[in-house]
């Protein structure tokens, strides 16, 4: 008999032992108490020269100063594309177990299904099922692991990749530009820039208080783009990451995440935002982030020092030994956490 996935856990009354979160992690405010306080920022006009795009660049480096997570419309993404894309999305994980299962991301196959994903070195199961490829570099990609069901997805996915390809570079460049550099700076210090997809799906939960869709985080790369459908579930923090909010869920809108290899190029002027998904009771829920993320061993270092400041990282060091130290942190935290309970 195939393993169950999650979608079929859903529909139990109670939540199984391994997805209840500490009280500390649970929930603080509900999936669909929305806060419009992120930045929504029009594009239309990105691509002029003078004042209108002078004034969107203005609007999304304070975007990017005060919060790190604001949304985009006007992208230039065709609309058509995003519904095909979350279409297809959602008609993959409404496939039977055995055909998702097929393309089970164990044994450390790169890409693929996987239950219950969750951050490395976690114990708790976050409450979604993802699927996951790798389309940048071109020769990453290993179409054996991209789901090939329901029929043309693959092609969707695809388009879908270099589109959003394009939209990061374009919003890269306002940032290099923001920090007194050439316009290529922050995806040269990419060197050779990753993109990797991770479409979640978050089923009806029997008792979403007690877990979450994805433990708070910030992203480790340069910068997400996450599409989310319009249920809500996405929280991000104020206050120095003492208040949660639900970000409210803008029809067709990317939402923009700084991650933490931004956050050292900029030297901390830009937030690497802290953010969560939470689940719910009453239907499932989409999103599909695009992360972009700089090649393994490009050097992560602060691009430009401002006058008075101080460099936040003591040397340079290879974006994998950056992951490494996050992750090596958040594992010591863990075993803390443990010793003195
Ligand atoms: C993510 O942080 O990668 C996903 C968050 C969400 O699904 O809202
Ligand atoms: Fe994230």
């Amino acid at each position: 008999m195939a393993p169950s996935t999650l979608t079929e856990l859903a529909g139990k009354e109670t939540l199984q032992a391994s997805f209840v979160r500490d009280e500390d992690e649970r929930p603080k405010v509900a999936y669909n108490q929305f806060s419009d306080e992120t930045p929504v920022i029009s594009l239309a006009g990105i691509n002029d020269v003078g004042e209108n795009r002078a004034e969107i660049c203005q609007k999304i480096v304070e975007a990017c100063e005060n919060w790190g997570i604001f949304q985009v419309v006007d992208h230039g993404v065709d609309t058509k594309l995003i519904s095909e894309m979350t279409g297809l999305a959602r008609e993959f994980f409404a496939l039977p177990a055995e055909d998702k299962l097929r393309f089970n991301m164990s044994g450390g196959k790169k890409g693929g299904f996987i239950v219950s994903s969750h951050l490395q070195g976690e114990t708790v199961q976050d409450w979604r099922e993802i699927v996951t490829y790798f389309s940048y570099p071109i020769k990453s990609r290993d179409y054996s692991r991209w789901p090939d069901m329901p029929e043309g997805w693959i092609e969707v996915t695809k388009e879908y990749s270099d589109k959003l390809m394009g939209l990061a570079c374009k919003l890269l460049e306002v940032l290099s530009e923001a920090m007194g550099l050439e316009k290529e700076a922050l995806s040269k210090a990419c060197v050779e820039m990753d993109q990797k997809v991770v479409v979640n799906f978050y089923p009806k939960c029997p008792q979403p208080d007690l877990t979450l869709g994805l433990k708070r985080h910030t992203d480790p790369g340069t910068i997400t783009l996450l599409l989310q459908d319009q249920v809500g579930g996405l929280q991000a923090t104020r206050d120095n990451g003492n208040t949660w909010i639900t970000v409210q869920p803008v029809e067709g809108a990317f939402v923009v995440n700084l991650g933490d290899h931004g956050h050292y190029l900029s030297n901390g002027r830009f937030k690497n935002a802290d953010h969560q998904a939470v689940v719910n009771s009453d239907c499932s829920r989409l999103s599909i982030a695009t992360f972009q993320n700089p090649a393994p061993d490009a050097t992560v270092y602060p691009l430009k020092i401002r006058e008075g400041e101080k460099p936040i990282l003591e040397e340079p060091i290879t974006f994998s030994e950056m992951y490494r130290r996050k992750m090596s942190k958040d594992l010591e935290l863990a075993m803390l956490k443990k010793l003195v309970k």
